[in-house]
């Protein structure tokens, strides 16, 4: 049987949906055009569009909103600048006057609006983007630290927590961008909303095409609720923009705190905060367009490798980002001086990183892990840590090779990342997540470069209600017999902000998707 909403897409000679505001709706008229995200159709977003009108009427705007469609239901950039006009002439046709023009995107309509957007700038005056954020190649971090987009057009960008598709994680690095890390020149032009509870499809309505039903997350936000959101932040932004001050105070209400998320991504110092400023000597610079190493590893690595140390011997910490394959020259961790185990002393320790992050990321969707995978983390060994530190002769045996250091510092990730969540985050993770727990440590990989290219284990257990980690390692003792060698106990290390990100998509999907959602719905029909 052929449906009729087929029938309807097939035969269709209008290329838009578009509604007018309601009789009687006084204000300023505002056109908004919005392109569908792949795969979805345009009718799915009228209950929203419909729903941003009344609340824009509240507050004495005339939204006029347009949702042409793509062939295929799928936006792609030949077709755009056909779509925008048509749509816009549809408005016009139904009243819109003035040139309050705005576009949005949801999802691939997101990206593919930016791309028409900046370009057409004398007509389009705000623009926003729905389950999408600006890629990461209209930005960049400048001389100063700051960064800056190459783009000058307010961008209301919207996230929600529970999106499978656009991760809320990839919003995180948006926040950063666009709000903490943003050039005093551009303050204030492009703010982030992420909704609480809130799915990819959470911006549509209708069935889930299969992308989406495949990927993406179950929202806890209902779908009326949801548009309410959705119509309150962008109600809030384009009254900003045309000087509605009434419009200009509404404002998103289910809002995420995304800081705990962004904060995880600073400890880990991600490389899409900044690239690493890797240099040939062991120190990095301090520079402020680039990172020297990470936090996290900085913190905590090197103190919880090296144990218990006497009354009055403390750390220090000084981890740097290197390459650590690169042998020439090669970046070894190091011990820059000793205590004597009775005096009060500080030992300076330098340590060094590399954040391997996933290759899937390239076409930046959002739809694979920002965090990175793994971190190769070079630190000198608990022997060594206590040689250093004065105590007389520590047995290798007992502090390297009993025990699993390097699972020891990954449950110290764990742990940070858990006690970060939200309340709701955590029960979420707690009834439906993955668990993720740290296994027996792998190795020693002491051959040649083994430990480099010997991957952490994410390991699934059959029901996937876990997630086995195992760190792989590489130790020496101090008399080992290639001296230049003697002393590491190499790790690779679990960022905090992966395991936050696990905690808060990857280790829901399993358990808390689209389509259990589906089939619980179904079930209950
Ligand atoms: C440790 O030694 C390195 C040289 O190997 C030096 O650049 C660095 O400043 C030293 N750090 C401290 C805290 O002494």
């Amino acid at each position: 049987m052929i449906s009729l909403a087929l029938l309807a897409a097939l035969f269709s000679t209008s290329q838009a949906i578009s509604f007018a505001p309601k009789a009687g709706t006084t204000g300023q008229d505002i056109a908004l055009v919005l392109f569908q995200g792949a795969s979805s159709p345009a009718q799915g977003y009228a209950p929203v569009a419909q729903q941003i009108q009344q609340v824009a009427a509240q507050s004495g705007i005339r939204a006029f909103v347009s949702i042409p469609s793509f062939v295929f239901d799928t936006p792609e950039p030949l077709q755009t600048d056909s779509a925008f006009n048509g749509a816009l002439k549809e408005l016009k046709g139904l009243g819109f006057t003035g040139d309050n023009v705005f576009l949005a995107g949801h999802s691939l309509g997101g990206v593919m609006a930016q791309s028409y957007a900046v370009k057409h700038t004398d007509v389009i005056k705000g623009l926003i983007l729905e389950g999408s954020v600006l890629l990461r190649g209209t930005r960049k971090v400048q001389a100063n630290g700051f960064t800056k987009f190459n783009l000058d057009l307010p961008t209301l960008t919207l996230c929600g927590e529970l999106d499978g598709l656009m991760r809320i994680t990839r919003c995180a690095e948006a926040y950063y961008h666009q709000i903490e890390n943003i050039d005093p020149s551009q303050k204030n032009l492009f703010p982030v909303v992420p909704f609480q509870g809130f799915s990819h499809w959470r911006f549509s309505s209708g069935a889930l095409p299969s992308n989406v039903l495949n990927n993406d997350l179950q929202a806890e936000i209902s779908e009326e609720e949801a548009h309410y959101q959705v119509a309150s932040a962008i109600t809030g932004f384009i009254g900003k923009l045309i000087g509605n001050s009434r419009a200009a105070r509404v404002a998103a209400t289910s809002v995420f705190d995304i800081k705990p998320l962004v904060e995880a991504m600073k400890l880990e110092n991600s490389y899409y905060i900044r690239d690493a400023c890797y240099s040939q000597t062991l120190i990095n610079q301090e520079r402020p367009d680039c990172s020297k190493g990470s936090p996290w590893v900085q913190a905590n690595a090197q103190r919880i490798m090296g144990g218990d140390l006497p009354s009055g011997v403390k750390l220090s910490g000084d981890d740097n980002f290197h390459r650590v394959w690169t042998v020439n020259p090669v970046h070894l961790p190091q011990f820059n001086n000793t205590c004597d185990g009775h005096s009060s002393c500080i030992l300076n320790s330098v340590t060094v990183t590399e954040l391997i992050n996933t290759e899937l990321d390239v076409m930046d969707t959002g739809m694979f892990p920002i965090a990175a995978l793994e971190m190769r983390c070079k630190l000198m060994s608990r022997q060594a840590t206590q040689k250093a530190a004065g105590v007389e002769k520590p047995d290798f045996h007992q502090t390297d090779e009993v025990g699993n250091r390097c699972a020891d510092i990954n449950n110290e990730a764990i742990q940070y990342a858990y006690s970060h969540l939200s309340t709701e985050a955590k029960k979420r993770y707690d009834q439906f997540g993955q668990k993720l727990v740290v296994g027996d440590d792998q190795g020693p990989y002491n051959a040649g470069p083994l430990w480099i290219w010997t991957n952490m284990i994410y390991e699934d257990n059959s029901d996937k209600t876990t997630l086995t980690l195992k760190s792989a390692m590489m130790r020496t003792p101090t008399d080992y017999l290639i001296s230049a060698a003697a002393g590491f106990h190499y790790c690779k290390l679990l960022s905090p902000f992966r395991a936050m990100e696990w905690m808060q998509v990857d280790g829901l999907k399993a358990h808390y998707n689209a389509k259990t959602h589906t089939q619980e719905l179904a079930f209950l029909q």
